[in-house]
This record gives structure tokens, C-alpha cells and sequence, in this order.
């Protein structure tokens, strides 16, 4: 790009009063880089520790003396750190504002101290219905206050969660349960979303029919919706009549710093999803002070995450980093174009929203339905914006600046990843000028570099793949089950180095530009989802032989799905046979990884060894048939005409 984009200078008055400024900045990341035990010895003092820790940084990644353990021998409860510590001084401040799906139902205000006795209820409960420290419980919720208190009762009595995004599909919940071995899991009767039912329950009892998740003694349903959902005795208990009655006291468990806190699955280049496992202390103080720091966060703020809990994201600015901090947190149920796409804008009004973050592919949804839904609206208490997901296209940076935020509130576009646990690249507003499409800089402690294929570090300016250098405390510290797929899927690639799957660039004064995944992953409407799940969905259907699935352009999703599908010999394909398999994708993964475009492909373009040569499909796919490149290594270079030639026009 040789375009000089528009620079955002700090602006002064936002800069007179923030937390962090430039010299503040330079200052503390210079300090975080030469002495990270004081560095984040210092930092993880904002935490209530049972034991104080002594060993702050004990990490290597060099791959013959592999270690990521941080505060390592210190000992906290992170329920207590995000309740019990405010109750003093914030026991009747709002932790959650919960606005629910449908503007006419009321709006509920839940304090620090109804949080804390909810939860401990919950957890009570949980120990009561044998879940111990270290037994995983699967939460699979809509966005109610019930989902917080489930993971906050989790980490209570130092149980693992892990939350199965409520747009997943029943096998998916099964994978998932069946990986980590369940023994108990969380749901509702119904979500609501626009209006309409999203059938919880049903998934649940679906996922347990199939094979592997036998583990799970316990279905805790959640009264939501109150339609009529099957319950099986013993098995399905009403949540409400197991914990109401409960005791709202319950000691925390003293975990070690690095006990797990939760595992979440995500989409990996390669099988099936994998089981990121966070801990303790380091995944909380991380994920905190990014909070802190990045929003400029002040005590009155009210601070919106529109992400599902079922994301890292939730997990990180929903629940633990803002309620550790003390913070209000809007939960809300419902998607932004419903009833109208004036939704988001009205919330931010009803609660007096002062920090809204939200996903570039919602921000693009709703400049498509021009300004006039916005300017219905006043956002004046608006004074913080954040972009997390997917790279933001400056054209829709610039409508959230302006339209939005009317010119008046920073834009944080965040880099990071499930991985990562929290924020590793993004402006803090007080310390860096804003450029439209740019992460800007690296948080404390984080040290990014680029470097090429060959694995050889690129200086200054330069474009490259994006990897970490050393180890930070929100850092993954496993897959869970699979040590060895942690250390080659992120250690392998360029030894020494955290590799984050990502292509970036470094501009000429040094800010990060991210570019996108460079590995078999697709981000669709900053959903990852890994391109062999979706063709092992669809070579699961009997009529196919073979699929090949690669990711384009879309311009409301980021990237789109495209499926290139070859059928077993004598079936026939016809406009019902591509609508079968798109549901079937659907039923066997869940709507986030439904393709936008299904091409019969009688044969994929292979090298002689038979490798799929995708960078051919991907090309085809971003109607970029002028730059295919060299196919003379192809087995049959002629699949590649024909496959140009039925090109599904997106
Ligand atoms: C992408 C979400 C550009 C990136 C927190 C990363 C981004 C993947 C940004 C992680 C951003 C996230 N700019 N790309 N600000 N934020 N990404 O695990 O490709 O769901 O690797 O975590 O999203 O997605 P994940």
C-alpha cells in the first residue's frame, strides 16, 4: 500500500486526563521489556491473592526447556477477585446492566453484592450436585446473567468451564463435551435472538445422544424463555430449584495461580477444533489491566462488549477483566438489527453507554443501513470506541469515528486472539495517534516481530508473519489433552517464537497493520472457523467424495465461505443436492460455518503427490483468475479451466 493514511493525533483533552499518556507509555513498555518480573510483579498487585506470589515470570519457549508459568507460586480465586473484593467499596454498585432481546422487557440493574450472592448460590449448587475443583462443566447459554454467574460459580469452587458458543450445533456440543469429559452442563430452555427461539435444550439432548459424552451426569436448565422443553429425570434439573435455595455464602477454593480457569475451543488450520486452556492469575491479571488501560476505564464508566460470551472475547471483556476491575458491564441479549437497526445506538442511550466495543463486521452490517438509523440517536455519553475481530476496513473505521462517535471518541481497533487471552496490539487512546485500519503498537510486555517464510526477522518497515517473541501472563499454557499439539501448532512453525497464525505489516513508524490469517483458517464475521471442519462436515454426507473450502472477500463478513465439492461417482448434482448440503453443514457444525457459495467441482486442482493446491481455489473463488499463477505441477492442469469456467459468481 503506498497510500499515507489519515493520522489521528492524540487529541489533547482526551490525553490531559487518561490513564496512560505517550510518555507514560514509552516509558512503561521500555520498563516491561527490561525487567518483566518488577514490571508484572507490580501489576499483579491490583489482584487479591491468598498467597502473594514470589516467582513472577518463569517462561521459555525455547523448545528444549519449554515453560509458560507465571506468578507461579502464588494462590487466588478469580470469582473472589471479580466479587467478594468490591463488596466493601462497590457492594451496591451495578456489575451487570442485563438489556434483554426484546426492547419491551425490562431492563435488569444487578449490584456487586446480588452478583456475589447469585453466584455463590450457583456454586453451592454445582458442589452440591458433585462437581469438584478440576471437573469440567459445559456451559452452552444465551447472553442472560445466568451465563456470568456460571462461570464466575465455576471458578469459584475451582470447577473448569468451558462455554460452547449457543450458535453451535449439536455435534459440535458433543466434540466439545466429549473432549474435556463434561461431567455436568449449563443451559437454558431457549435463547432469544430477533424475536425468535434458538432451541438450547433441544441441541443439548441432541449432543448427548451422540457418541463420547456419556461423562455427563447433570443438564442444569435454565428458566428462560419458559417454553416447554423434555425434561429427563434424573438427569435435567431446573436451575432455579436447585440453586434458589442455596446458601449465598461459599468459600472460594484456593487455586494455584497456574490451576486451570477455563478451556475454549477454537479453529485451528488443522482437525478438529482445539481446547485453549487458560489459568488463573496470569489469564487474570492480563486480561484486567488490558481493560483498564486500553479503555481508559474510570469508576463510572458503563462499558459495553456487544461479543457473545461464547468467544474469548466475552470470557475477557464481558466477565473476568471488567468485573475484576470493579467495572459495569452491559450484557445484552439480542443482535443489533432487530427490531430495528437502530438497536445498538438506542441501548448505548437507554444506559447511558460511555464505552462501546463491537466487531467490525457489525459496524459494516450497519453503515450499509446508512446514517439515519444512527442519527436517530444521541450517543452523547459515549466516549470510548473499540474494534476487535477481524482487520477494520478504513472506510467502516471511519464511520464508526464519525458517525458513531461523531468525531468525538477514539477508536481502539485490538488485536488478539483466543491464544492470547487478552489484548496484545492495540492504540491506548491517551498514548497513540489513531490510523484508520492500523492496531498501532504493542501493549506492555508484548513483543511482536515479522518475519518470512524462512523464519528470518524482518526489520523496520517490512510485511511478514506475525509472532511473539517472549511470553506474556494472558498467554494459553496448553491444548487441553494435547500438550504436544500446543507446541507444534504455535512453537514449531519459528522455534523460539509464539506464532499467532497472522500476516501484519510495520509501517514506517513503526505501527501494526494486521493483514489477516495466513493459514487455513477463515474469519467469518470475526467467527474463526477452521476450512477442514467445514469439509469434513460435508465429505461426512454420503454423496460426497471430496471438498475443498477456502475463504474470500465478502464485504459485510470479512471473508466468506466457498466450498468446492466433488460427488461420489453416478450422483447427480442439482440446485436440491447444494441446498441439502449446505443445511447439512449446518446441522453438523451450526450457522456461523454455513457457505455462502457450493460449487461442484468434478475434480480439485492437485499436485502429483495429490495435495490440494488451495492458493488455485482461492484465486478462483476471489475472482482472481488473471493471477493463478503457475500450474504446469498440477496432475491435470485442465480441472483448473473447468473449475473457472462454473465459478459460482459471488
Ligand atoms: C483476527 C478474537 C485484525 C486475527 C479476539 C486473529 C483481528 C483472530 C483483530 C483471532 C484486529 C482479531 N485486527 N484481525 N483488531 N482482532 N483478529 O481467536 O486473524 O476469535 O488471529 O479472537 O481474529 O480470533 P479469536
Amino acid at each position: 500500500m503506498n497510500t499515507t493514511p489519515t493520522v489521528h493525533p492524540v487529541d489533547p483533552a482526551f490525553a490531559a486526563d487518561a490513564r496512560i499518556t505517550r510518555e507514560q507509555y514509552q516509558r512503561l513498555y521500555a520498563g516491561s521489556l527490561e525487567q518483566p518480573e518488577a514490571f508484572w510483579g507490580r501489576i499483579g498487585e491490583r489482584l487479591d491473592w491468598m498467597t502473594p506470589p514470589t516467582v513472577i515470570k518463569d517462561t521459555s519457549f525455547d523448545l528444549h526447556d519449554f515453560r509458560i508459568r507465571w506468578y507461579a507460586d502464588g494462590e487466588l480465586n478469580a470469582a473472589a477477585n471479580c466479587l467478594d473484593r468490591h463488596l466493601a467499596e462497590r457492594g451496591d454498585k451495578t456489575a451487570i446492566i442485563f438489556e434483554p432481546d426484546s426492547p419491551d422487557a425490562p431492563a435488569q440493574h444487578i449490584s456487586y453484592r446480588e452478583l456475589h450472592a447469585r453466584t455463590c448460590q450457583a456454586a453451592n449448587a454445582l458442589r452440591a450436585l458433585g462437581v469438584r475443583k478440576g471437573d469440567r462443566v459445559t456451559i452452552y447459554l444465551p447472553m442472560i446473567p445466568e451465563a456470568v454467574v456460571s462461570m464466575l460459580a465455576c471458578a469459584r469452587i475451582g470447577a473448569v468451564h468451558s462455554v460452547v458458543f449457543g450458535g453451535f450445533a449439536a455435534s459440535s456440543i458433543a466434540d466439545r463435551v466429549a473432549d474435556c469429559g463434561s461431567k455436568l452442563i449449563i443451559t437454558a430452555d431457549e435463547g432469544r435472538r430477533g424475536g425468535r427461539g434458538v432451541p438450547l435444550k433441544a441441541n443439548v439432548d441432541a449432543a448427548l445422544k451422540l457418541p463420547g459424552t456419556n461423562s455427563v451426569e447433570t443438564v442444569l436448565v435454565v428458566r428462560h424463555s419458559g417454553a416447554a422443553v423434555d425434561m429427563q429425570m434424573p438427569r435435567d434439573r431446573w436451575f432455579d430449584a436447585v440453586v434458589d435455595s442455596q446458601p449465598v455464602e461459599c468459600e472460594p477454593e484456593r487455586m494455584n495461580a497456574e490451576d486451570p480457569l477455563f478451556i475454549l475451543y477454537t479453529s485451528g488450520s488443522t482437525g478438529k477444533p482445539k481446547g485453549v486452556l487458560h489459568t488463573t492469575a496470569g489469564y487474570l491479571v492480563y486480561c484486567a489491566y488490558t481493560h483498564e488501560a486500553v479503555f481508559d476505564l474510570r469508576e463510572d464508566d458503563v462499558y459495553w462488549c456487544t461479543a457473545d460470551i461464547g468467544w474469548v472475547t466475552g470470557h475477557s471483556y464481558i466477565v473476568y477483566g471488567p468485573l475484576a476491575n470493579g467495572a459495569t458491564a452491559l450484557v445484552f441479549e439480542g443482535v443489533p438489527t432487530w427490531p430495528d437497526s437502530a438497536r445498538f445506538w438506542q441501548v448505548i442511550d437507554k444506559h447511558a453507554v460511555t464505552i462501546f466495543y463491537t466487531a467490525p463486521t457489525a459496524i459494516r452490517a450497519l453503515m450499509r443501513e446508512g446514517d439515519e438509523p444512527v442519527k436517530s440517536t444521541s450517543r452523547g455519553s459515549l466516549r470510548l470506541l473499540g474494534s476487535v475481530g477481524e482487520p477494520i476496513n478504513p472506510e467502516a473505521w471511519r464511520w464508526y469515528f464519525e458517525v458513531v462517535g461523531g468525531s468525538r471518541c477514539p477508536v481502539v481497533d485490538t488485536w488478539w486472539q483466543t491464544e492470547t487471552g487478552g489484548i496484545m496490539i492495540s492504540p491506548l487512546p491517551g498514548a497513540m495517534d489513531l490510523k484508520p485500519g492500523s492496531a498501532t503498537r504493542p501493549f506492555f510486555g508484548v513483543q511482536p516481530a515479522l518475519v518470512d517464510p524462512a523464519g528470518r526477522v524482518l526489520e523496520g518497515e517490512a510485511e511478514g508473519n506475525l509472532v511473539i517473541t517472549d511470553s506474556w501472563p494472558g498467554q494459553m499454557r496448553t491444548v487441553y489433552g494435547d500438550h504436544q499439539r500446543f507446541i507444534d501448532t504455535y512453537f514449531r512453525t519459528y522455534p523460539g517464537n509464539y506464532f499467532s497464525g497472522d500476516g501484519c505489516r510495520r509501517d514506517a513508524d513503526g505501527d501494526y497493520w494486521i493483514t489477516g490469517r495466513v493459514d487455513d483458517v477463515i474469519n467469518v464475521s470475526g467467527h474463526r472457523i477452521g476450512t477442514a471442519e467445514v469439509e469434513s462436515a460435508l465429505v461426512s454426507h454420503p454423496k460426497v467424495a471430496e471438498a475443498a473450502v477456502v475463504g474470500f472477500p465478502h464485504d459485510v463478513k470479512g471473508q466468506g465461505i466457498y466450498a468446492y465439492v466433488t460427488l461420489v461417482a453416478g450422483e447427480a448434482s442439482s440446485d436440491g443436492l447444494r441446498d441439502e448440503l449446505v443445511r447439512h453443514v449446518r446441522a453438523q457444525i451450526g450457522p456461523i460455518a454455513t457457505p455462502d457459495h457450493l460449487q461442484w467441482a468434478p475434480g480439485l486442482p492437485k499436485t502429483r503427490s495429490g495435495k490440494i493446491m488451495r492458493r488455485i481455489l482461492r484465486k478462483i473463488a476471489e475472482n482472481a483468475t488473471d493471477q493463478l499463477g503457475d500450474t504446469s505441477t498440477l496432475a491435470d492442469p485442465s480441472v483448473v479451466e473447468s473449475l473457472v469456467r462454473d465459478r459460482r459468481v459471488p
